[in-house]
């Protein structure tokens, strides 16, 4: 009999589909050890060690076939062939065979080789100290916890930065009261970093099932997982860093692909803008406000009754008319979309993905109906190919009238039919039975990778119609991999100052666990904003990845005028700075879809030796050349930054600041007009004149701030390119490296070059103290940007 072992069918969708990641990460050059035994079902366990020169990674498998043929040679490698990642495995063995080999690596002098008990029996591993049990649902297994690591990752979680001393549950839930301590919320990432000053262990538990994860809560040396379910797969991986560390969990669970530009402008929302008059209105208000801004949404107040790919015909009688206007103003708009399907014969989409056989059922064979915005719902089996094939195809509606971005919500999915007091129930029944291409199984055990399906699906439509289109999707629930498709917004947030603080680390492990493109309603999502709250929400949230202003049905308004005058010079002051540093963003875009380094980082993550760090989430770094403190409290004028070792400037004034070695705290000021902003020595920071949207040309130069070190050095580099398209994958972008010498020679090197970017000068700025602020120092040289590749200029600064 061959069964398939689903959840590596599902990792095969959710994770990096790119065959190359098989053969560079995770590989198992040996396969040294392996070890088997039957508890209940039969469990297989196959580790190995990595070829000289790498570290070691290790992989659980696990499957409830029963006897599987032994395999007297070595087992091939578990993940280093795409079709055993993420499709069949022979990777169990009958107890008869069980047996350790022993392990033989020469690297793995450091920590030996450890017993491992399962169940009474004793198993040795390369891992050392690993504990595995049945449990009544699945396995639990637990892994040493040094005392000295901190733990990062676990996607969107509340809390701090460092996971420890709580157990956290993967279990995607639309909670939307959720608390600053609330677990879980929408998003499940089931990573964890294990960080001490010597490496990063990465564990990595891939199972869209529920997921406890205990870090050190229960024995402090510990960190433990139950896994409900009998299938899933562990990884193990050391590296000598976080970066490292990230780098390998992203080439595994793939990257956030290159936005177009447009997504990284500011964006506004509203539950709901309509009429198309009243959406017009706001495009207006913003040109005339002069507030730099990309993008509009509608929310389901644009659908005909909450059905998906309508419009209601009264409130947006000519919605391509209505895209066609705002695109001529510089808007993109983005429509929501929610999986639950309105119950309803006499609607197309209802009435063809039942006949097609299209949505979740119940273990009698009868489609299941649950409750959403439009009432009685269903909801589509996004485990299945051919359906979420049949999902993209509807989003023509959307994509003929110039819809330019789709917004998934409500796709843990959530179901009001549910027990919303309980809210692991406030979801569709676990015993619902997903056709999951060809082996049904129930919804409980894919839970989390529901949105993973749906997001796929966009995915597809945006390949269907908008081929030379990058696309723009934003997703609220998500599993692992779920970067590869689509930014997350961190879902029903208040106005609350509790909730912008709790961003810094939420965003700050999303980013850690793949998810780079993320932010949270900037200004809060229910109950209403003071200008206050606003306008330190907008500062810091403008140095964010994602940049998006929204706010409940029955909350005040959250536009950037809702509050007066001074709000909304202020906020015109965060935005245009988000704009006029578009460059640098743009840049860091660029180095997470190649390297999975996350935009938004814990200072951890520049500085791993300074303890004082490691576990600071009341700022953050935007790349690795800014710090940014936001303002989190009301009423306060000033505030603690801690600065770690090296110069800093005051972002503000220029005003060089010299933390020692140790680091240390400085007391910046803070009126409501200053988000306190530094920019660290030996940086070369990219930026560009004001534009009040993507489409605009601006003045046509690159400017390269200068912020030397002690030593009188800076580095930077630029990455640009048409900010929309696929150009840039056969060679049309420009890569700049800019270098500065302590003797005050400046060497640009153009790594790659083109034509096809809006600047044609460049610009060179050295940092000096200046009362206007950093930007508006005068050019030190100004000359036409070097663009054609091997170009390599020097000059003196
Ligand atoms: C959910 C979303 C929210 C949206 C609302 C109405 O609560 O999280 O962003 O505005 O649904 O669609």
């Amino acid at each position: 009999m061959h069964h398939r072992h689903t959840s590596f069918i599902d990792l095969g969708r959710l994770v990096s589909d790119d065959p190359s990641v098989h053969d560079q990460d995770f590989r198992f050059t040996g396969a040294d050890v392996r070890w088997f035994f039957s508890p209940l079902g039969y469990l297989g366990l196959s580790a190995a060690l990595a070829g000289a020169g790498e570290r070691r990674s290790w992989a659980l498998t696990s499957d409830d076939r029963g006897t599987v043929a032994s395999d007297a040679g070595l087992p091939a490698p578990i993940v280093n062939a795409p079709e055993s990642f993420s499709r069949d495995t022979t990777r169990v063995f009958s107890a008869a065979n069980s047996g350790v080999s022993p392990v033989e690596n020469p690297e793995d002098d450091s920590r030996g080789v450890q017993a491992v008990r399962i169940q009474g029996r004793r198993f040795t591993t390369p891992l050392g100290d690993l504990e595995l049990a049945r449990s009544r649902d699945g396995f639990w297994f637990s892994l040493k916890l040094p005392r000295d690591a901190a733990v990062y990752g676990l996607g969107e979680k509340t809390g701090g930065l460092d996971k420890r001393g709580r157990t956290w549950v993967m279990w995607n839930s639309d909670d939307p009261e959720h608390m600053p301590g609330t677990d879980p919320l929408y998003q499940s990432i089931p990573v964890a970093y294990l960080v001490t000053p010597e490496k990063t262990v990465t564990l990595f538990v891939d199972s869209p099932a529920t997921i406890y994860i205990d870090v050190g809560e229960a024995d402090p040396d510990r960190i433990q997982f139950e896994v409900y379910d009998e299938r899933f797969e562990l990884y193990w991986a050391e590296d000598d860093s976080l970066p490292a560390a990230v780098e390998r969990y992203t080439r595994l669970t793939g990257r956030t692909p290159l936005p177009p530009e447009w997504a990284l402008g500011f964006q506004q929302c509203r539950y709901s803008y309509f009429p198309a008059t009243r959406v017009r209105e706001v495009a207006e208000r913003m040109r005339a406000a002069e507030i730099p801004c990309d993008v509009l949404y509608l929310d389901i107040h644009y659908m005909d009754g909450y059905r998906v790919f309508t419009w209601d015909a009264e409130r947006f009688p000519d919605p391509k008319d209505l895209t066609q206007v705002l695109r001529r103003d510089g808007f993109r708009l983005v429509t929501i979309l929610d999986p639950g399907v309105k119950r309803d014969p006499s609607y197309p989409v209802y009435a063809q993905g039942l006949a097609g056989d299209r949505f979740l059922k119940q273990a009698d064979g009868t489609v299941y109906t649950g409750r959403v915005w439009p009432g009685e719902a269903v909801f589509p089996d996004f485990f299945t190919g051919v359906d979420r094939q049949w999902w993209a195809e509807h989003h023509r509606a959307l994509f003929d009238a110039g819809v330019a971005g789709i917004w998934n919500d409500m796709n843990e999915p959530a179901d009001f039919s549910g027990d919303e007091l309980n809210r692991r129930d406030f979801t569709v029944p676990d015993s619902l039975i997903s056709k999951n291409d060809g082996t049904p199984r129930p919804i409980g055990v894919l839970h989390n990778a529901y949105a993973s399906g749906m997001n796929e699906a966009t995915r597809a439509a945006f390949t269907r119609f908008r081929p030379e289109e990058r696309g723009f999707i934003l997703t609220r629930a998500g599993y692992a991999g779920i970067q590869r498709h689509a930014a997350v917004w961190t879902g029903d947030n208040y106005s609350w100052w509790e909730h912008l603080a709790l961003l810094v680390p939420m965003l700050a492990n999303l980013g850690l666990s793949g998810v780079a493109f993320a932010g949270g309603d900037a200004g809060g999502f229910q109950q209403n904003a003071d200008g206050e709250l606003y306008v330190r929400w907008i500062a810091a949230a403008s140095l964010m990845p994602f940049f998006r202003s929204h706010s409940a049905l029955d909350s005040s308004d959250h536009e950037p005028w809702s509050f007066g005058e001074e709000v909304l010079s202020i906020a015109r002051r965060s935005i245009g700075l988000r704009y006029r540093l578009l460059p640098y963003l743009y840049t860091l875009f660029e180095e997470a879809s190649r390297t999975g380094a996350p935009v938004l980082r814990p200072l951890v993550w520049e500085y791993p030796d300074d303890p004082r760090v490691r576990n600071r989430s009341d700022s953050f770094l935007l790349g690795s050349a800014l710090l940014v403190a936001p303002i989190r409290e009301r009423g306060v004028q000033e505030r603690s930054v801690y600065l770690p070792a090296g110069r800093w400037y005051d972002f503000h004034t220029g005003a060089a600041i010299d933390s020692p070695a140790a680091g240390s705290a400085h007391l910046a000021a803070a009126p409501l007009d200053t988000l306190p902003l530094y920019l660290r020595g030996g940086s070369i920071l990219p930026f560009e004149s004001l534009r009040q949207h993507t489409g605009e040309a601006g003045d046509g130069v690159l400017r390269l701030l200068v912020a030397p070190d002690t030593a009188g050095s800076a580095r930077g580099t630029v990455y640009a390119d048409a900010g929309e398209g696929f150009a840039y994958r056969d060679g049309e972008y420009l890569r700049l490296d800019a270098r500065l010498d302590p003797t005050g020679i400046i060497e640009l090197v153009v790594v790659n070059g083109t034509d096809h970017i809006r600047w044609r000068e460049l610009e060179l700025i050295r940092v000096v103290p200046h009362e206007e602020g950093v930007l508006a120092i005068a050019p030190t040289v100004r000359r036409e940007l070097p663009r054609t590749t091997g170009e390599r200029i020097t000059l003196e600064l």
